[in-house]
């Protein structure tokens, strides 16, 4: 079981939020363990400060270093801290692979800030890593922190069910995902492609492959990898040039341009 711990100002936040959907039933299945813990409770004064002013002035205020070092020391003592986290826009940036990654480790603490950051000489003490989840500033590391529980979970063992995996979904290998289609069959005079219901399960992985290029050369070319092989893109191409034009709108396509799809079967 992995156990995740996230120090935060508002646990009620982490824990209501992970209750839902599948990350809701890997908590249930006992495949992931999440427990928060307050800054507050390893204060020692009576109003429970867990913040004050920026030396030097300047908007907002600091967390203190003091609290989120006690819970820390909490978490260490117990030999629970596992992998220090903090969450920062300045931090090296999460994406898919680093969900899996993470996946991997049995024991990670999340640490989220709140007003204007922590204090940097909790950031140096700790050695904590810092993980950003985009350019933007958010007013709270606790959003972050449910995105990296809940993109490593779908890695974890059963946790998408027995015929589904994290690794048909987009940006696995470098690719995106193919569109996905169900009832009816019509929507709107756009008709879900023909070979899907073929019943040739080989052939139809074969397409959706070369589909699963296709979608990714027209949305996110900046994302596809040496692992597609020129093979590969051939195939892809290949495809491509015999689709109809009422294909290519159904799958998104329209806009990928001939000249373009040519370069792979060069
Ligand atoms: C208002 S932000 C502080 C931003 C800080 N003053 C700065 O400009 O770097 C408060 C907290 O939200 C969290 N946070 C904000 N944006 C984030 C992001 N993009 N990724 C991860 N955490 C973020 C961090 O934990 C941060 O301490």
């Amino acid at each position: 079981m992995t156990q995740i711990n996230v120090i935060t100002l508002f646990p009620e936040m982490i824990e209501n939020a992970t209750q839902y959907g599948l990350l809701g039933q890997c908590l249930r299945n006992q495949l992931l363990s999440v427990t928060t813990l307050n800054p507050r409770t390893f204060t020692s004064d009576v109003h429970k400060t867990v913040d004050d002013r920026p030396f030097g002035g300047g908007d907002g205020m600091v967390m203190l270093a003091e609290p989120l070092k006690k819970a820390v020391l909490d978490l260490r003592a117990k030999d629970q801290l596992g992998r220090l986290v903090y969450l920062s826009p300045q931090g090296r940036a999460w994406n898919n692979q680093r969900a899996e990654e993470f996946s991997k480790e049995r024991k990670i603490t999340l640490v989220c800030g709140r007003y204007g950051g922590v204090d940097q000489r909790w950031i140096n003490w700790s050695g904590a890593e810092e993980v950003s989840i985009g350019d933007y500033v958010l007013n709270g590391g606790e959003l972050g922190a449910l995105v990296m529980i809940e993109s490593l979970s779908r890695f974890l063992p059963g946790a998408l069910g027995h015929d589904q995996s994290a690794h048909h979904d987009s940006f696995h290998l470098g690719v995106l995902e193919e569109p996905q289609f169900t009832r009816p069959r019509d929507f709107e005079g756009e008709v879900a492609p023909e070979i899907l219901f073929g019943g040739h399960h080989a052939k139809i992985q074969d397409w959706k492959a070369s589909v699963r290029l296709l979608v990714t050369l027209a949305k996110r070319p900046d994302l596809m990898t040496s692992q597609v092989t020129p093979e590969q893109k051939r195939k892809a191409a290949g495809i491509f040039l015999l689709m109809t034009s009422a294909e290519k709108a159904v799958l998104g396509l329209s806009h990928l341009s001939e000249e373009e799809v040519l370069k792979w079967k060069a």
